[in-house]
This record gives C-alpha cells, structure tokens and sequence, in this order.
C-alpha cells in the first residue's frame, strides 16, 4: 500500500511536471511568432518556406534539425557563407538582428515547432547566453 501511494504520488509529480513544461513551451512559441513576424519574415516568409537559392527555408529544414547549435548561433550573431540546407547550396547573409537572449529563444521554440518542425527540447534563454560567436 505505502509504495502503491509512493507510485501515485511520483506519477502525478511526472503529469504536473509534463503539462508546465508543454504550458511554457506554448507561451513561448506564442511570444516567438510574433518576434518571426517582425523580424523574420521578410526573409523566410510566411510558412518557413524561404526563398529557393536565396533565402534558405526554415519549415522542414535538415540544417535546423541537425545543427541547434549553428542554428542558434546564426541567429545571435548573423550567419554568412556557404551552408546546404534541404540539399540547396544557399552562400549568402543573414545580418544579427540585436535580439534578446529571451527573444531568440522565443522565435526559434515557435520555428522549431511550426510547418511540420518538432523540437523535444525547448530552447531557453540560459542555452542561447552560454553560445558563443564562432
Ligand atoms: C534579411 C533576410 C533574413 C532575415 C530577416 C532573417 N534571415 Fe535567417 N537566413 C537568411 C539567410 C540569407 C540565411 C543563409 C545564410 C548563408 O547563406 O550563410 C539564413 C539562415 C537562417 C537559418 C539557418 C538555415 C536554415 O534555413 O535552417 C536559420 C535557422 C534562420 N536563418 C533563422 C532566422 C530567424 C529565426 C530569423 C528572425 C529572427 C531570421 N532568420 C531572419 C536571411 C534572413
């Protein structure tokens, strides 16, 4: 009985824990998508889809997938030279944009999320203040 309490208990502690971080996770990509209007998406357009040979798209993109880290990091601090993305070679630049640590999080929790991305692990200011320029 005590441990079958113990399951229950730790089990609800889980359920809780899961619904907060879903919440916040939410809350962030609701603040995201209004920095993407802002300020993204001139460049990569409405639905992530970019410009072919130009802008690189961000909806289903491998390198978004593959590299959190460079993904971020461009972002933070612009991003120029040769990169393939979905197969398409773009060489081309993304100028840093002078967003909070805060905002970079929030715009790619909504990227990473939306047009058919999924990211398990959100991004959090903490992770974009610990990257550094290349
Ligand atoms: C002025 C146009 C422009 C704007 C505005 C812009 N980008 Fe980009 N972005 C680019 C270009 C160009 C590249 C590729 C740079 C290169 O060729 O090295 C790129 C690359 C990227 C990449 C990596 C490649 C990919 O497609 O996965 C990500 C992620 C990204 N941008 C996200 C963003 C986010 C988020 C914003 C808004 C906060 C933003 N960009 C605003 C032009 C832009």
């Amino acid at each position: 009985m005590k441990y079958f309490i113990l399951g229950y208990l730790i089990l609800i502690a889980l359920l809780a824990n899961t619904l907060f971080q879903d919440k916040e996770l939410a809350e962030s990509m609701e603040r995201g998508k209004e920095i993407y209007a802002d300020f993204c998406v001139t460049c990569h357009l409405e639905n992530g889809e970019g410009v072919l040979n130009t802008f690189p798209p961000l909806a289903k993109s491998d390198y978004l997938a593959k590299n959190r880290e460079s993904s971020i990091r461009g972002v933070k601090y612009g991003q120029r030279g040769e990169m393939t993305v979905n197969g398409v070679v773009y060489n081309n630049t993304m100028m840093p944009m002078g967003l909070e640590d805060e905002e970079i999080a929030d715009v790619l929790n909504f990227v990473m999320n939306s047009w058919g991305n999924q990211q398990d692990k959100p991004v959090t200011p903490q992770e974009v203040s610990e990257i550094g320029p290349r």
